[in-house]
């Protein structure tokens, strides 16, 4: 191409940027964390309740259906009650569907309490004796024991003025925690198999009951059938999710977080604080074993300060069991434990008014086997089959042409259902071409138009942010109104070959157009996707962060522009 040539190119296609950035103007949403109702129990990937509340409010109007095609925790089903819409949401996972119910579903605190006491009576002193710790003849409580290689080496109590106190394990301490065996539990406690999936440490010969110590095992199972005698069906659930809340820091996944303190005002040692249970099913080798009654009394206290708020609260929530009660009843809500490809076939076409929603992202977080800790714990039979993921579990055959035709699947019954005129939000998180170029084209197929493209950010205390270089902090947040006869141009997708310059010069151009010299890789990819999309064209993400590292560092998780590229003429080809 001549100088020429390439700066008229060059020209018409920022001509091109400047009116479509006009059309599009970024709002500005910030994470808050998950508090209260939302910080009750785990879940991956839990999306930030302001902002979908802000989604709800943008793009619905009270009374209407909204729906979540994959709810995970339930946070959009959830804000769309409290924002007086009527929520649909399904998961395939049951612990989603179950965390959402425990979530929205209001009970007296009172009662609440007065149940916890009765466990509390029961068996309190029972899982406590499994702790005692012996010193200088007397009977300690313990809270923490620190095994290193399978062995006993420390253990913490409290002495009289419940002042903690950390000291070496003695003889009798390791032989007390070693007279506990599995073989000798008799009640309730699950032998589940895992998967064998070393992207979570879960390996194929492992069951779920080995995450815990005998002793653990044992008090734990001792809870599930005290909890089984609660009579009320409601309260019993609480105390269930209380209990399956409770049990990742009750298992042999707590870490040791080393750091040098001070002792003695002088002295420079190691500290050794508790980790907590993030992700996947690591076992370090050092390990804290806690005390099961006090992670249940932790997190019950948690879960009844969230339910006295609730119990105050505005909304009231009313369960619908299946599509027609919503609209025949005063029911404003519907949790299905379904396949949303498989479910949403019995929907009627054009009966909902919103949807909103964040599927799978490829091979990010397998939600199923993850959940098996919870699953197993609650006896749910799961449906893996239908899951849309992509596992390194080869056993599953879950790989990115089934989660690419499931998902598929998924956004044909979106078009159908949605009513016309009406929007669809999809958040999503990936750097993987294969993925992103299936997702867009789907939705290039369909009675789908492009209305915008967002950037969203985690909750500060998200544990599933990508951390890894260049890797996105944010998700997109793409919004499509559903519009028939839209006699779209076909999808264009974009070879390195031939459009390096387009890409370079598009992202050229947001450097210039403003004030600060520094990106992230999502705010780069976000203004990729604008620009192009817009005139029905995608690309690799590989190709774009190839063609950025030639002109860009990448420093302080920022690219940045090397020395003189906006200088003189451009050497794009
Ligand atoms: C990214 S998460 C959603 C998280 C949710 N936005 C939240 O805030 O908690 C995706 C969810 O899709 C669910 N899922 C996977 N395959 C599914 C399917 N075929 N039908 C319905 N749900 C599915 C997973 O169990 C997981 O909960």
């Amino acid at each position: 191409m001549t100088r020429f040539a390439q700066s008229t190119a060059i020209f018409r296609m920022n001509a091109q940027l400047n009116i479509f950035e006009e059309k599009i103007q970024e709002d500005n949403y910030t994470a808050e964390s998950y508090t209260g109702i939302y910080g009750m129990h785990k879940y991956w990937s839990k999306k930030p309740y302001n902002i979908i509340r802000t989604f709800i409010k943008k793009y619905s109007t009270p009374e209407d259906f909204v729906l979540d095609p994959f709810s995970g925790s339930g946070i959009s089903v959830i804000e769309s009650i409290v924002t007086n819409r009527k929520g649909i949401g399904f998961d395939i996972n049951p612990s989603a569907v179950f965390i959402t119910k425990q979530v929205l579903n209001k009970i007296s605190s009172f009662q609440l309490s007065k149940e916890y006491q009765r466990i509390e009576k029961e068996i309190k002193s029972t899982i406590n004796s499994f702790y005692e710790v012996k010193r200088n003849g007397s009977v300690y409580q313990g809270t923490h024991f620190l095994w290193e290689n399978d062995v006993l080496s420390e253990v913490w109590y409290q002495n009289g003025t419940r002042k903690k106190v950390t000291d070496k394990s003695t003889q009798n301490d390791i032989q007390f925690a070693n007279s506990f065996k599995y073989e000798d539990i008799k009640e309730f406690f699950p032998t589940d198999k895992f998967y064998h999936n070393s992207r979570i440490n879960a390996r194929g010969n492992q069951r779920i009951f080995e995450l815990f110590t005998p002793r653990n095992l044992k008090a734990l199972a001792l809870l599930m059938s005290e909890i089984e005698k609660t009579q009320d069906e409601k309260i019993r659930d609480i105390l269930k999710f209380c209990f399956t809340s409770s049990i990742g820091q009750a298992s042999r996944m707590v870490f040791v977080v080393k750091s040098r303190g001070k002792m003695n005002g002088e002295i420079e040692s190691d500290k050794k604080e508790v980790g907590s249970w993030v992700i996947g099913y690591w076992t370090p080798k050092e390990n804290f074993e806690i005390n099961v009654w006090n992670c249940f009394e932790n997190k019950f206290s948690k879960i009844l300060k969230a339910k006295k708020l609730q119990e105050k609260a505005q909304y009231e929530v009313r369960e619908a069991k299946q599509f027609v009660d919503l609209i025949n009843s005063n029911s404003n809500f519907l949790l299905l434990n379904e396949p949303a490809q498989i479910g949403l076939k019995n929907f009627p076409d054009n009966s909902v008014d919103y949807v909103i929603t964040d599927p799978p992202h490829g091979n990010r977080i397998p939600y199923l086997e993850l959940s098996m800790l919870w699953n197993s714990w609650l006896k749910k039979s799961v449906d893996y089959e239908n899951e849309i993921i992509v596992s390194e579990a080869r056993e599953r055959n879950k790989d990115i042409d089934d989660y690419n035709r499931l998902l598929n699947q998924t956004f044909e019954e979106i078009q159908r259902v949605l009513k016309p005129q009406k929007y669809f939000s999809l958040m999503f998180n990936s750097l993987d071409d294969q993925t992103w170029i299936n997702l867009i084209s789907k939705l290039h197929s369909l009675d789908l138009d492009l209305i915008k493209v967002e950037t969203l950010e985690y909750s500060a205390n998200s544990v599933v942010q990508d951390t890894r270089k260049a890797g996105l902090k944010t998700d997109f947040i793409i919004t499509f109104q559903k519009q028939s006869n839209l006699n779209k141009q076909p999808l264009e997708i974009l070879n390195k070959k031939d459009n390096k310059q387009f890409i370079k010069a598009a992202i050229r151009k947001l450097f210039i157009k403003s004030d600060v010299n520094s990106f992230e890789t999502y705010q780069i990819l976000n203004h990729l996707f604008r620009h192009f999309l817009s005139q029905n064209q995608f690309f690799n993400i590989s190709d774009a962060l190839d063609i950025l590292s030639e002109d860009y560092h990448f420093t302080h998780n920022k690219w940045q522009p090397k020395n003189n590229i906006y200088a003189a003429n451009i050497s794009d080809t």
